[in-house]
């Protein structure tokens, strides 16, 4: 159902100055996300008759990032304060009723509060409701004055408290509901009374309940809702519960996670029932584990799709490829993109595949380069086995067959094919393609000669032999004389 009188404002011009960063503070990461992202996701259930996000900074990238979730943009250039942005948004408001305004830079809202300020605002026939919320270190907010228990007198920003104020604990969370004709009249009398010469959205709280309005105020049960982001602490606080809560409701659809605050797991991800995540996991994109995986210690995976009862060994990175079920890879395995391995398929330590294909219960165990290549069923690829697939200008691809046996330490010159059942003989540079059931061999033949070395030992020593009564004479006779004279005397 829309929400037909409803609008959405969510302002997102600013800069961030105390981010100290060349990006638009809202494009700024946590929990896996841009910070106007979550915002933007957790306005969309309310199906407000429609979104608007002020834009400003990098308004470009900002508009990239928001587009996708059917919003509107307005543009406000330069950026005098959220009074301002506020006044940029009127003529993008239209008709609405009701205004829900939203900061860029609180991402950690959810929808059901956000319904309930509403729902509170409707109930109350309000002008302005506001989500507060209680903090034990409120400094840096704008402080909730009330005038009594239900009502709100102000908000006071940080720099205009006074002693007394200072006290308050309660915070403005930025996140409010309007009826835009009392909002209006009240924002034309705010004068930008502050040091940086802004409009304050603040200050028509104060306008409007001293002209008799009434405006509330909801307190959002988990604090945390409240939470902005204005500095690279307050980035690692919001990010530190985003991991938190994905972690807790991974282990309530029955994912084990060992040592769950070193684990880091994106928003996009899903996880199957009995899978494990050992300690230092990180789980990114849209990583997706079937049921009874186990995800060794540091291994990282992105854009990683895994079948049942795939084992990731420890200290592994898997970047968008796919493993089916039963595949065992690493400890200390490299999948660069575009891998698919089927079921049963194994590959071991120090192992990179890139954009190759290695075919079911298929094993590279060792020491192994695959680029470009496709590896038929049950074939062996030996240890140090080398994909020759770049010429320097090109990618070139290696086939090969099913039950193919590849000796350790070949190099595979692609375009080249290995057929089904052949044997690649150890130590091969392989130029030309092997037929199947056949053996490719190309290596300098080897010759055995039969007591070369004992002979070899016998001259050497020979040779030194020779050297050494040389050097006795040389030095040792007069000096053994000497020790024989001190020993008579
Ligand atoms: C604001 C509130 C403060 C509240 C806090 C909660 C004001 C004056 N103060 O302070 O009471 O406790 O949020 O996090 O509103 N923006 C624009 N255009 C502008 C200025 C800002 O779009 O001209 C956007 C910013 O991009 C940001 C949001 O408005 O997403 C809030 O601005 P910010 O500078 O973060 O305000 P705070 O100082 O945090
Ligand atoms: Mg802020």
């Amino acid at each position: 159902m829309t929400a037909n009188d409803l609008a959405i404002v969510i302002l997102a011009a600013g800069k961030g100055t105390r981010l100290k960063s060349r990006l638009a503070k809202v494009l700024h990461c946590a929990g896996g996300r841009p910070l106007v992202e979550h915002v933007v996701r957790a306005c969309a259930p309310l199906k407000a008759k429609k979104t608007i996000v002020i834009i400003g900074h990098q308004a470009e990238q900002v508009t990239a990032v928001v587009e996708p979730h059917e919003v509107e943009t307005a543009l406000q250039q330069p950026q005098h304060g959220t009074g301002h942005a506020m006044q940029i948004a009127k003529r993008a408001l239209g008709h609405a009723k009701l205004a829900l305004v939203l900061p860029g830079d609180a991402p950690l809202v959810r929808t059901e509060t956000l319904k309930a300020l509403v729902a509170t605002h409707r109930a109350g026939n309000a002008a302005a409701t506001i989500l507060t919320a209680v903090l034990a270190d409120p400094s840096g907010y704008g402080r909730v004055v009330r005038q009594s228990e239900s009502n709100v007198a102000a908000i006071v920003e940080e720099s205009q408290l006074t002693e007394e104020q200072r006290e308050l604990n309660e915070i403005n969370s930025s996140i409010y509901c309007f009826t835009l004709e009392k909002l209006w009249p009240a924002l034309a009398q705010v004068k930008p009374n502050n040091k940086h010469r802004e409009l304050y959205l603040t200050d028509a709280i104060a306008v409007m309940a001293a002209k008799g309005e009434t405006v509330l105020a909801r307190v959002a049960e988990d604090s945390r809702e409240g939470l902005g982001c204005n500095t690279r602490a307050d980035l690692a606080d919001v990010d530190h519960t985003f991991r938190e809560w994905k972690r807790a409701a991974l282990m309530n659809d029955g994912v084990t996670i060992q040592l769950p605050e070193t684990v880091v797991v994106d928003p996009d991800v899903t996880a199957g029932q009995d899978s494990i995540l050992e300690p230092c996991v990180q789980l990114l994109g849209k990583t997706k584990l079937g049921a009874r995986c186990r995800i060794g210690t540091g291994s990282v995976l992105n854009n990683a799709t895994l079948g049942d009862d795939v084992v990731v060994e420890p200290h592994c990175m898997i970047a968008d490829s796919r493993l089916d079920a039963g595949v065992k890879v690493g400890p200390f395995a490299r999948l660069r993109p575009g891998n698919h391995l089927k079921a049963r398929a194994r590959v071991g330590n120090f192992v990179e595949l890139k954009n190759s294909a290695v075919g079911e219960g298929a094993k590279a165990m060792h020491l192994t380069y695959l680029g470009d290549a496709r590896i038929g069923a049950k074939t062996n690829i030996g240890a140090g086995t080398i994909t020759c697939n770049y010429d320097g200008f090109h990618k070139n691809p290696t086939t090969i067959g099913n039950k193919v046996f590849i000796g350790s330490n070949s190099a595979l010159v692609a375009p080249v094919r290995i057929g089904d059942g052949a044997y690649v003989a150890a130590g091969s540079t392989i130029t030309q393609s092997v037929p199947a059931d056949g053996l490719g061999i190309a290596r300098g033949r080897q010759e055995n000669k039969p007591g070369w070395a004992s002979k070899k030992r016998r001259e050497l020593a020979r040779s030194e032999e020779s050297k050494k009564p040389a050097r006795r004479r040389k030095r040792g006779k007069p000096r053994s004389s000497k020790k024989k004279k001190t020993r008579r005397h």
